[in-house]
């Protein structure tokens, strides 16, 4: 690997600190300037050799162009996904584009194990309820997952890990990737199956895969008015992947039992469909917590801070 010269890193989101005592001891110079406006970004960018993001800084062409003016030659994203970077943008720059694909898989595995247990049991409703001094036991009565079949669209980090557990709640887990082996997700107890096999057996549909032309709108009318009536589906992988609208649809016909999502095609949301989804009484919704634990932060803070480091050349000293 080429060593590049990195003495200066804007941090432009809220990255754990341990991803700056890591680039401090290591004699790198760090900045925190979160929430600049697009203007104001472009404006200083140049002045640093690298940049750390999470999700809300959105790295455009033209932020790129004005940075490679200056000393820019790196960002940095301290998640998975790097779709708040313009990666051709940034190739064309010759700016190197990082990420921290693992450090935050568990946790998204995990917050997707719970919004499927809290489909299954009322217990956002029934805690608001009890909240407004209510004691409604009838009518927040749920279901068993013991049994039931949960379909997971997207064998990777997080989608396998979702099998493992699930699979020991007694759920059927079947699956479809288009590149995982079958081998590869039987060993997390997954049945690898078709899409078209998948959509009458699912009692329940998790989506795993990055947000790319296949898999916009994965699960849509179409799609749903494949499944079982009352199938319910989750998204903990990006905005878009489920048609939202598709879902309000089914929702009120009783074709879709529920749905809950971590993730909107624009963060925060602002369009009316999204609105409409996330006020709707059989929907779950949280603003994009995937990765919001505390190990998962200080482990992409620190993945993300050794890759800077190993950029430079050097071998990365802790305090
Ligand atoms: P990964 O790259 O390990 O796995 C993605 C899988 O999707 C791959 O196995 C790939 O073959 C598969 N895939 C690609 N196209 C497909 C298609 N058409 N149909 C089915 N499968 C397809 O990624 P990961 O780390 O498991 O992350 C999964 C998603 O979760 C990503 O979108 C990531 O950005 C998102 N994520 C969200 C949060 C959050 O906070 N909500 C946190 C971490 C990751
Ligand atoms: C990711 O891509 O890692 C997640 O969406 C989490 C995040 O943005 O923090």
């Amino acid at each position: 690997m080429p060593v590049v010269d990195i003495k200066n890193v804007l941090v432009c989101d809220a990255v754990d600190s341990a991803c700056v005592d890591l680039l401090k001891s290591n004699g790198i110079n760090v900045e925190y300037k979160l929430k600049l406006p697009k203007e104001e970004l472009c404006k200083i960018i140049g002045n640093y050799d690298a940049a750390i993001v999470r999700s809300d800084t959105k790295i455009t062409e033209e932020v790129l162009e004005a940075g490679a003016k200056g000393n820019l030659k790196a960002v940095g994203r301290a998640g998975a996904g790097v779709d708040n970077i313009d990666v051709n943008a940034a190739s064309k720059q010759n700016v190197i584009v990082l990420n921290t694909p693992g450090g935050n898989s568990i946790s998204a595995c995990e917050l997707t194990c719970l919004l499927i247990g809290s489909l299954a049991r009322p217990i956002v409703p029934a805690g608001q309820s009890m909240k407004e001094g209510k004691w409604d036991r009838k009518l927040y009565s749920g279901s068993e997952l013991y049994g039931k079949t949960l379909a997971v669209l997207g064998l990777g980090r997080i989608g396998r890990e979702v099998g493992i557990r699930m699979k020991t709640w007694g759920m059927r887990v079947i699956g479809f990737d288009p590149i995982t082996t079958e081998a590869e997700a039987k060993a997390a107890g997954i049945e690898k199956m078709s899409l078209e096999e998948i959509w009458p057996l699912a009692d329940y549909i998790t989506v795993h895969t990055p947000l790319i032309p296949a898999t916009r709108n994965l699960i849509s009318t179409e799609t749903l008015g494949k499944c079982k009536k009352g199938v319910k589906v989750v998204n903990v992988a990006r905005g878009g992947i489920i048609d939202e609208a598709a879902v309000i649809t089914a929702l009120e016909s009783g074709q879709c039992g529920g749905a809950a999502f971590d993730v909107f095609p624009e963060e925060p949301p602002k369009s009316e469909v999204t609105k409409a989804l996330i006020a709707h009484p059989k929907v779950v919704a949280t603003p994009h917590l995937g990765a919001s634990t505390a190990e998962a932060q200080v482990r992409v803070a620190v993945e993300v801070a050794e890759q800077f480091i190993a950029l430079t050349g050097k071998s990365k000293e802790f305090t």
